[in-house]
């Protein structure tokens, strides 16, 4: 038996008042498309509807789908009238399609298959997933009989009797081809909307004596969105599932309420999560680290044992045992090796810190490379950026940059040479030696008595 599968999002999501088509909406950190393409990945053949910006969108469609493009949006049913008449459908050899939405991103793969199973089973016209819910408001109100459903009446058009129904519809079908085929094109738009509902396919059934089976779920797997407060509902949703998984793999949260993850974040045993951090993109984090309080990072990996405190990170790894913060800065291409330290006020871009190095306080490497076991201290910075290229500064191994130090690159300090406190250097220095620019020290004795003496006259 063959199975395809059809993803609507040709919507433009007018109800979430925003200028980017609703399926490119990011639900933690990725885009609901990508959730309805994730459901759908075990399938024969797949096809999505664009038409709003399908240029955009476009981008997020994954290989093996078949882009069918509905130019202009006159409902979940002309959407599917769409795709029966475009050439891309012409060799279609399924059996049964499966119909998903793309704005129902929590949308359950084994809730997908029961679906399946029901309906080809007993060989039915079509199938649904439905929920029952305390709010059904914005949602088709299922009509049914015992078993199966007799019609979907959707809320424009729905009576107070009706509305007061609470099992509503998912907007998820498995339908037989045939009958798809025999009957879409007699879906009128004679409603409330004046569009062609797809729902409507479920009296048709009902009229022609055929079976409309129904599998009911909870509520949680099938919030829709319309709204931008749907999708927080949704966020939140998924966000409670995605921290109870984090730690029945042995992560702590100490305030779950007040953390943010973005879904592809990974995070190994015996770390805690203390309050108020943001954990985005592609972001690594491995076991027993501290990370926060008040701490984003976003597209990095940071190495066991860690401790990042109030602080940023981007785009950026961190070997073992790093300790960043607190109020560090660490932006895109700061790679730190085994023991590094970046301290209170200090940031780093494009810069490789290696092994046991340290960058304690108040400092900026830009564009560096420093070896092993460098210290560098407090106000010390590379000056990397001439007023049009940014250059390169290396500190070799077990050098120590004195406080108030800059480098102005490109320059080169050499293995376990010193720079002296406040020194400008523009030329390399040699290994073992101190590269020192300042004035002499002048102490001027009795200064101040002959200060005081002179007012007093
Ligand atoms: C739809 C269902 C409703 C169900 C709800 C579940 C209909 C008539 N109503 O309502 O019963 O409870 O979903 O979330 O089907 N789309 C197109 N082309 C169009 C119109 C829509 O591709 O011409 C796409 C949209 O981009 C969206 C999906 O179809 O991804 C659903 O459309 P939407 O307008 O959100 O329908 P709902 O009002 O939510
Ligand atoms: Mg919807």
């Amino acid at each position: 038996m063959k199975i395809s599968g059809v993803i609507l999002a040709a919507g433009k999501g007018t109800r979430m008042k925003s200028s980017s088509p609703k399926v490119l909406q990011t639900v933690l950190g990725t885009p609901m498309i990508t959730y309805a393409q994730s459901a759908l990945s075990k399938l024969d053949s797949k096809y999505v509807i664009l038409g709003y910006e399908s240029d955009s969108v476009s981008d997020h469609i994954l290989e093996g789908y078949k882009i069918v493009e509905q130019k202009e949006q006159l409902g979940t049913g002309h959407a599917v009238i769409t795709l029966v008449d475009s050439k891309e459908f012409k060799s279609d050899n399924s059996d049964y399609i499966v119909i998903i939405p793309g704005d129902v991103p929590l949308i359950d793969k084994n809730d997908l298959d029961k679906l399946i199973d029901a309906v080809t089973k007993n060989k039915s016209a079509l199938g649904l997933i439905t929920a029952e819910v305390s709010n059904p408001s914005g949602y088709g109100r299922i009509i049914r009989t015992k078993e199966n459903a007799k019609k979907i009446v959707e809320e424009a058009d729905a009576s107070e009797e009706e509305k007061s129904i609470n099992e509503i519809n998912s907007g998820i079908y498995c339908v037989n081809k045939e009958f798809m085929l025999t009957h879409i094109n007699t879906i009128k738009s004679d409603n409330a909307q004046n569009e062609f509902y797809l729902t409507d396919l479920i009296e048709i059934a009902f009229q022609n004596k055929q079976e409309a089976v129904i599998v009911q779920v909870i509520e949680d797997t099938i919030k829709g969105v319309n709204s931008m407060s749907q999708l927080n509902d949704v966020e939140d949703t998924l966000k409670e599932k995605l921290i109870s998984s984090h730690m029945e793999n042995g992560v702590y949260f100490q305030d779950p309420s007040t953390t943010y993850i973005d879904e592809k974040v990974t995070i190994q045993s015996g770390t805690k999560i203390f309050a108020n951090c943001h954990l985005t993109g592609n972001t690594e984090i491995q076991e027993n680290c501290e990370i926060g309080p008040n701490s984003l990072i976003n597209d990095s990996k940071i190495g066991e044992g860690s401790k990042v405190l109030y602080s940023v990170i981007d785009g950026s790894e961190i070997e073992s045992n790093g300790k960043i913060g607190p109020y560090a800065h660490l932006r895109v291409g700061s790679s730190l090796g085994d023991n590094v330290k970046v301290g209170a006020f200090a940031e780093t871009k494009n810069s490789k810190i290696s092994k046991d190095s340290k960058v304690p306080h108040l400092a900026y490497v830009g564009d560096a490379e420093l070896e092993e076991g460098v210290n560098f201290s407090a106000g010390a910075i590379t000056v990397n950026y001439d007023g049009k290229e940014k250059q390169k500064t290396e500190i070799k191994k077990g050098a120590f940059v004195g406080s108030d130090a800059m480098l102005v690159a490109p320059v080169t300090i050499g293995e376990g040479a010193m720079i002296g406190a406040g020194s400008v250097i523009t030329k390399d220095v040699p290994p073992k030696s101190l590269g020192i620019e300042r004035n002499q020290q002048k102490n001027i004795e009795g200064y101040m008595d002959r200060k005081k003496s002179s007012k007093d006259k």
